[in-house]
C-alpha cells in the first residue's frame, strides 16, 4: 500500500528496470518513512531543504528533479561518448531516488513547523541515508552515492553515478537558492 503510494507520487520508481532493485528501493523509502514518523502524504508538503526559508518546493519535487537531471545527463553523455563512459543507469536512478532518504529522519515537525531532528544534528542525510540502506541489501556502488552526494564526498573519489548525482542535486539546489 505505501508502496503503491510512493510510485504515484514519485513516478520515476518505475523507470529502475530491475526489478529487484525497485523493490529494494521502495523498500528504503517505506522503512524511512516509517523511521521518520511520515505518512507519504507528508513529502509532499516537507520541504527539501531546511537551508531556504520559506522553501518553494517539497520533498517530492526534489527528488523527482533529481532523479530526472540525472537520467538525462547520462543519456546526453552516452549520445555522445557511446561505449567510453560506462554509466549504470540503474544504479544512477536508484541513487537519485535515495541520495536524501536520510532527510526522513533528518527533519521532524513541531508545532506544525518542520525543523532538524535530534538524529539530524548528530548524523547528517548522507550519513543516516546510508544506514537506512544497510539493512535492505542495496549495493555498496548506491550506497557510495548516497554517501557522497554532498559536501561529505569532495574528498572522496566519486563514482561516474555519483558525479552525476552530486551535480543534478546542486542543479536543482541553486535554482531556489
Ligand atoms: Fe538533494
Amino acid at each position: 500500500m505505501i508502496k503503491e503510494e510512493l510510485r504515484e507520487l514519485i513516478p520515476e520508481f518505475s523507470l529502475i528496470e530491475d526489478l529487484k532493485l525497485r523493490e529494494k528501493t521502495l523498500k528504503v523509502w517505506e522503512i524511512a518513512l516509517k523511521a521518520g514518523g511520515w505518512e507519504v502524504k507528508d513529502l509532499k508538503i516537507m520541504p527539501f531543504t531546511l537551508l531556504i526559508e520559506p522553501c518553494p518546493c517539497s520533498m517530492v519535487e526534489h527528488i523527482r528533479g533529481v532523479t530526472r537531471v540525472s537520467i538525462e545527463a547520462r543519456k546526453a553523455l552516452k549520445s555522445i561518448y557511446k561505449d567510453k563512459l560506462k554509466i549504470n543507469r540503474d544504479y544512477l536512478i536508484s541513487g537519485a531516488l535515495l541520495h536524501d532518504i536520510g532527510k526522513l529522519v533528518e527533519y521532524k515537525k513541531e508545532n506544525g513547523k518542520f525543523m532538524q531532528s535530534k538524529c539530524g544534528t548528530l548524523l547528517r542525510h548522507p550519513i543516516s541515508g546510508v544506514g537506512l540502506c544497510y539493512s535492505q541489501g542495496i549495493p555498496e556502488e548506491i550506497m557510495h552515492i548516497i554517501a557522497s552526494h554532498s559536501w561529505e564526498g569532495d574528498r572522496s573519489k566519486r563514482t561516474p553515478e555519483a558525479v552525476i548525482v552530486h551535480h543534478a542535486d546542486f542543479i536543482n539546489f541553486e535554482q531556489f537558492k
